[in-house]
């Protein structure tokens, strides 16, 4: 638990970016009911601030939550929040319990249907934002010998085909974490990632009809060699396995948030959290400990 005489107000910081979190973000709301302290800086421009998510938050008229948005891709912005958040704190020296970094985003197609931008794009929201917060709030967390918590997937630790743009980032922030841990642990500070399983029916992730503009999208940008050999029929037929993915997963996530809870609160928190449904736990397992000629040939081929 984060110890009594740290301050009571900033323990945890949530962050999203502008126009973000149209609806109140579970693991923080979870945290409400819990009683315990919890700040979720959402982004902030005042301007933003008229943003469904961040009214809600800001009507429970907590004394122990204020919002903040940013968008984890600017340093600028970025920057500024962790100076909101030094002099929000009673005694900065003190420091700041814990950060969270969750903000993510997701996307699927085959390596030859993937473009640059898109692996660019994916990359530096999951991979370079995770890596940007956490060395900016380092100072802060270091000197209340606090947590860091990042949430990567079960895609961080296999990989899946269609899925490289994702994965490849996740897989970045669980080398990331990995190091991070290393350094920090003489230091006093935790680090842990949470390897969430599917979720896609409870999150906005994606829905159907984000999967057919990025299908569109992907069509229409493909090089004119690969749209002749893979040929429409392959490239639906992957959209229509993709729609049904999205369709699938667990409605329920709290186990995620009880990960996230205990990474932040218990005295010896877990390296790695796997909230998942046993089908993905067990392939996970399998992916990550048997030869690839074995696993492959179950879950792959
Ligand atoms: N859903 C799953 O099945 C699943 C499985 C494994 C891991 N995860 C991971 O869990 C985390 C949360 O995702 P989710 O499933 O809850 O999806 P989500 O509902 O789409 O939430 C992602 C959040 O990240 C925010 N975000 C995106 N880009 C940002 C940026 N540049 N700066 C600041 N915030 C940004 C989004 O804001 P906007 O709403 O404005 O876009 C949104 O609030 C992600 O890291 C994701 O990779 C999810």
């Amino acid at each position: 638990m984060p110890s009594p005489d740290r301050d009571p107000v900033l323990q945890l910081l949530v962050v999203s970016k502008p126009q973000a979190l149209a609806r109140p973000w579970p693991w923080s709301s979870d945290w409400r009911q819990g009683g315990k302290e919890v700040v979720d800086q959402q982004l902030s421009p005042p301007q933003d601030k008229g943003d469904a998510g961040v009214k809600e938050l800001d009507g429970l008229k907590s004394d122990r939550l204020r919002t903040v948005q940013l968008n984890v891709c600017k340093s600028e912005e970025v920057e500024k929040v962790v100076e909101t958040v030094r002099s929000s704190l009673e005694d900065p020296e003190k420091g700041l319990w814990g950060l969270v970094n969750n903000a993510g985003i997701s996307t699927f197609g085959e390596v030859e249907f993937t473009s640059m931008e898109t692996y660019k794009e994916v990359a530096e929201v999951n991979l370079w934002g995770t890596v940007r917060m956490t060395k900016s709030f380092l100072p802060l967390i270091r000197r209340a010998k606090g947590r860091v918590v990042n949430i990567s997937s079960m895609l961080g630790r296999m990989a899946n085909p269609a899925r490289s743009p994702y994965c490849i980032t996740k897989f970045g922030v669980e080398a990331f974490s990995d190091c991070l841990r290393y350094e920090m642990h003489p230091l006093g500070v935790k680090v842990s990632v949470v390897e969430p399983g599917n979720f896609i029916a409870a999150t906005s992730l994606y829905s159907p009809e984000r999967i057919q503009a990025i299908a569109d999208k992907m069509w229409h940008e493909l090089p004119e060699v690969v749209r002749q050999d893979y040929g429409r029929k392959y490239f639906d037929e992957k959209i229509a396995k993709m729609e049904t993915y999205c369709n699938s997963g667990s409605t329920d996530t709290s186990p995620v948030i009880s990960a996230v809870t205990h990474a932040l609160t218990s005295a010896s928190p877990y390296t790695r959290y796997h909230p998942m449904d046993y089908y993905w736990w067990l392939r996970m397992q399998v992916m990550t400990h048997l030869p690839a000629a074995v696993s492959d040939r179950i879950y792959i081929h």
